[in-house]
Parts: structure tokens; C-alpha cells; sequence
């Protein structure tokens, strides 16, 4: 097993990518039970820095000391071997193999063919007794759902010996629950004298388990310091280098003239049970209108027949007047829909396209876009660097590919994408999870401006501040139904989380 980690220090950090610094000559350390925030916007390169310090990328310049001595990490095996174990953003494991295989996979074997299956499953009996963590060694993890898979991600890091934890974003997306369990445990192996380096967008969460914050910001350390003297806001600050003031809506918006109408709508989910269970909702011209509730009480499906992208089985849906019921996507979107979905990487845009691409994908057959059939590439540059200006879009040039922008710059390219084509309603799923604050500033002002040009906007959020921002009306789904519907000036975030809950009657939970 590796030795404790008494002091980690990577020093004079650098490391480029083809026209981007992503790290800067960055110096940061670590102590033994300690646990660091490493915040920064979106792109600022926290998940590089620590690429570097897992071996998986190789700096252009800089060394890591471990206990004062110097080492060379050339790949995740060595970094292991060191005692540092990563969780990455998105999952590493094998859904079709068993949690017991997925850990036994990080695990070296001088016989190839035989790993050591039994000594695999009595290590993590170890591990999870010690940590309290359950999971049942022979579960697939297909089965399981994020906040276990990524419990099985921890429990493999500690298998391996981790001394050293850098979790990234390991609750973007947890339920509040289980963000609270995680928490708990950080600090239980901290006080084991392990320590860990944390990135998170959520500055609760980071005021709640950090010691220290070291942000990053377009590559370079601009500040570290202790935790508890700075606030949320005066963290978000440091990120973005300026003051970060989520918008709110001042005044509640008289609107009464509907725009989309939801009529008594019966949809299947991807299961085959019923989803949305008779659900009806109107969202009137120039009016914010929330749907809170938890994750699968039918808020995909929600977005998708709106969106003609699933049929319904009865009711209606009607945009300005016209029936668009079991229509095509193309049809409803020439009918003035406007769509952020939720999954922007697959959804949202085509990855491997360029900005451009992405940005004209819903007008390109069209004039002024495209002339008998023929693109028109000189008015296709101009619009698309002018929406790049417009949005404040960061790459390179329209032609960057979408899969090498940070999360905030897609949402920025289907928002561009979406708003510039005036639609009459919008619908917007989860559009700030995962971003940073001065991204979801942005957003947020975005949907505002189109709520002052009259466009009805949908926004479905699992986040109550979110909602209770920048909403006239929230209304509440659960097991696909509106439970209620609240105006914003008579809400308060405790009444709508006993209804994401279900509970309608307040008299019930006493
Ligand atoms: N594999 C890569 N190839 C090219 N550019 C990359 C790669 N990984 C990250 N970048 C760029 O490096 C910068 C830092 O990215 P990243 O470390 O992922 O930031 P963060 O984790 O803080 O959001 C960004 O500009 C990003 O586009
Ligand atoms: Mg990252």
C-alpha cells in the first residue's frame, strides 16, 4: 500500500492545447487530512490540473513533490501506485460488467487471465465496512443509479489505497440527499488523514466541506485562501474576476394571453407507463412559468411531446392558437419553438460539428440561410460570427468543433441558436445545471430579455432558487400531474418543497 501523503505540491504548472493555456504555471499543495476546493468557471482548467496530477496528461512544464520528494506521474497506474486516486466528471465504469469486476479491473495481476476475484470482494467488504458505504459487490452497474455508481467510483479509488482523492464535480449530479451523504463521508476520510481536492460549482457546498479554496481562472491561480472568510458571493467573485448578481424579476408580469396551452395530455415514458397522467398547464405570452419537482415525475417526457419529439396518447397541445398535437418536430419548430434541452451534448447540438454548423442546423434549407438549394456561405459566416459577438460565445473561431467547448459555450451556442430565430414560446430544460455562476447569470438575463420581448418561456429546474428567481408562476409536477400552481409573490421555498414531495395538504406531514 502506498505511503500517507503527507504534503503534495505541484509546482510551476503548464500545460497547452492546440491555441488554448489551459494551465498557466500553476503552483498548488496539499497537506494530509486537509480538503481543498479548486473552483473556477467553466474552462478555466481544474479538470486539466488534475489530469496532470493523475498521470493522464504529461505538463509542458512544472513538477509534482510528493513529501518533498520529486516524482514523475506518466500515467493513472503510477499515480495510483502513489497513493492518488481520481473520480472523473463523467463515470469511467463498465455498466455491462458487475461492481466487483469494475474494481477489479483497476487492480494489476501478474496472471493476466486470473485476477483474484475473492480478494477483490474481501477488500471491498473492508472498505465499505470502514466507511459505512453499502453496495453489493455483484450488482451491474447498468442497474444502478448515479449517486450509487458514483458511490462504487469511491469505493474502488479506496480499494486501490487512495491516499490522495480528487473528486471532479462529484455532485453535479447527486439529489440533495445523497450530495449530503457524500459530504459526511469527505469529511470522515479526511479525518483519517487522507486528503482531498474537490471541484464543484455548488459554492454551498464547497462553504460546507472545504478547508482551503485555490481558484483558477483562464488558466492561472489567481487566488487561495482558507474557507471560512469568504462568503458564497465572494467566492463566486474570485471565480469571475468581477461581481455576480443573479438576475430576479422585479415586477410579476398581468400576461393573460395564452400562448402555449397544455390540455389534459396523457403521454408514455420510456418504461411504457403512463408519464404524464392528464397534465394541463397554460404559459401566456411574455410570462416565466416554472415546473419544479423532482426528476422523473415526468418532466422529460413533458419537454418532448411539446417538442412533437414523443407522441401522446390523448389530450391537446395548442402553440398561439393552432393545434401542433403528434406533430413533427419541424413542424412545431417552424411554428415558433424555441427548445434548450437538457442533455445539450446530444439533444442540444451535434458534438462533432463545428459552432457554425450548430448554430444554422435549424435554418440552413432556408433563404436567407440557403438560395435554390444552395448554402450561402458569405451570409452564413457573417451570421454565425455575429451571433459568436452577440452570445459571447469563447472559441477560437466558428469553426471549433462543439465537443471541445466548456458546457457554459454549447448552452451559449443553443441559446444564440434558439433566441435569434424569434421564437413565440421557448422551452428550456435545466439550462444552468452544471454551469458555472457567471454563465447561469448569463442564461438567466437571456431568458429574461426574452420574457421582456413577449416570448412565453417553460423553465423546468430542479434548483428552487432557480425557479423562485426569475418565475412569475411556478408550477408543480409529481408522478405526472400539476399539483399545484404557486405566484411567485406568495411562495415560499418550504411549501414548494413539500410539493416536489407530493404532500399537498400541509395539515398531512404533521
Ligand atoms: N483534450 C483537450 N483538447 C483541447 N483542448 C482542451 C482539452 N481539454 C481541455 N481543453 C481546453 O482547455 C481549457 C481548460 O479546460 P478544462 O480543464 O476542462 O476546464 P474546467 O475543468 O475548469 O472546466 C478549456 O479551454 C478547454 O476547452
Ligand atoms: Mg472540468
Amino acid at each position: 500500500m502506498p505511503e500517507i501523503i503527507k504534503k503534495l505540491e505541484m509546482r510551476k504548472i503548464t500545460k497547452k492545447f492546440p491555441g488554448v493555456l489551459a494551465c498557466n504555471n500553476i503552483d498548488i499543495h496539499i497537506n494530509s487530512g486537509e480538503i481543498v476546493a479548486l473552483l473556477g468557471e467553466n474552462g478555466a482548467g481544474k479538470t486539466t490540473l488534475m489530469n496532470v496530477l493523475f498521470g493522464l496528461y504529461q505538463p509542458e512544464h512544472g513538477e509534482i513533490f510528493l513529501n518533498e520528494k520529486k516524482v514523475v506521474i506518466n500515467s493513472p497506474r503510477k499515480a495510483f501506485a502513489y497513493g492518488i486516486g481520481m473520480v472523473h466528471q463523467h463515470f469511467m465504469l463498465v455498466p455491462n460488467l458487475t461492481v466487483l469486476e469494475n474494481i477489479a479491473l483497476g487492480f494489476t495481476s501478474n496472471k493476466i487471465f486470473k485476477l483474484e476475484l475473492n480478494k477483490v470482494r474481501t477488500k471491498i467488504d473492508e472498505v465499505s465496512k470502514e466507511y459505512g458505504l453499502s453496495v453489493n459487490p455483484d450488482a451491474y452497474i447498468w442497474q444502478l443509479s448515479v449517486g450509487e455508481q458514483q458511490r462504487v467510483e469511491l469505493i474502488k479509488v479506496l480499494c486501490l489505497g487512495a491516499n490522495l482523492l480528487i473528486l471532479d464535480e462529484p455532485t453535479a449530479a447527486l439529489t440533495p440527499q445523497e450530495t449530503d451523504e457524500l459530504i459526511g463521508l469527505l469529511k470522515i476520510m479526511a479525518k483519517k488523514d487522507r486528503s482531498i481536492i474537490f471541484i464543484s460549482h455548488k459554492l454551498n457546498e464547497v462553504k460546507a466541506v472545504s478547508d482551503r479554496v485555490c481558484v483558477l481562472r483562464n488558466g492561472s491561480l489567481v487566488y487561495e485562501g482558507t474557507t471560512p472568510e469568504h462568503s458564497v458571493s465572494t467566492l463566486a467573485e474570485k471565480m469571475a474576476g468581477r461581481e455576480i448578481s443573479m438576475p430576479t424579476l422585479k415586477e410579476k408580469s398581468h400576461a393573460t394571453s395564452p400562448i402555449l396551452e397544455i390540455k389534459n395530455v396523457f403521454a408514455k415514458g420510456s418504461m411504457g407507463t403512463m408519464a404524464l397522467d392528464g397534465f394541463t398547464l397554460t404559459v401566456n405570452r411574455g410570462e416565466i412559468v416554472g415546473i419544479a419537482g423532482v426528476s422523473g415525475n415526468g418532466q422529460k417526457e413533458l419537454a418532448d411531446v411539446i417538442n412533437g419529439i414523443n407522441h401522446i396518447e390523448s389530450g391537446q397541445i395548442l402553440l398561439n392558437d393552432e393545434d401542433i398535437t403528434n406533430k413533427a418536430p419541424q413542424k412545431i419548430i417552424n411554428k415558433g419553438m424555441g427548445y434548450i434541452p437538457e442533455d445539450r451534448m446530444h439533444e442540444g447540438t451535434i458534438p462533432s460539428f463545428s459552432v457554425k454548423e450548430n448554430i444554422i442546423m435549424k435554418d440552413y434549407n432556408h433563404p436567407p440561410l440557403s438560395k435554390n438549394t444552395f448554402l450561402q456561405n458569405k451570409i452564413i459566416e457573417n451570421y454565425s460570427s455575429e451571433l459568436i459577438n452577440n452570445f459571447d460565445i469563447k472559441c477560437p473561431d466558428n469553426k471549433t468543433s462543439c465537443a471541445s467547448l466548456s458546457g457554459g459555450n454549447v448552452q451559449k451556442v443553443i441559446l444564440a441558436r434558439e433566441l435569434s430565430r424569434k421564437p413565440k414560446m421557448l422551452i428550456a430544460s435545466y439550462p444552468i445545471r452544471g454551469l458555472d455562476i457567471g454563465a447561469a447569470e448569463y442564461v438567466h438575463e437571456q431568458l429574461l430579455e426574452a420574457r421582456s420581448e413577449n416570448i412565453g418561456v417553460l423553465l423546468i429546474s430542479e434548483e428552487l432558487d432557480e425557479l423562485l428567481d426569475i418565475c412569475d408562476r411556478i408550477a408543480v409536477i409529481y408522478e405526472g400531474k400539476t399539483l399545484d400552481i404557486l405566484d411567485r409573490d406568495i411562495d415560499t421555498k418550504s411549501k414548494l418543497g413539500l410539493l416536489m414531495a407530493g404532500i399537498k395538504d400541509e395539515k398531512k406531514v404533521i
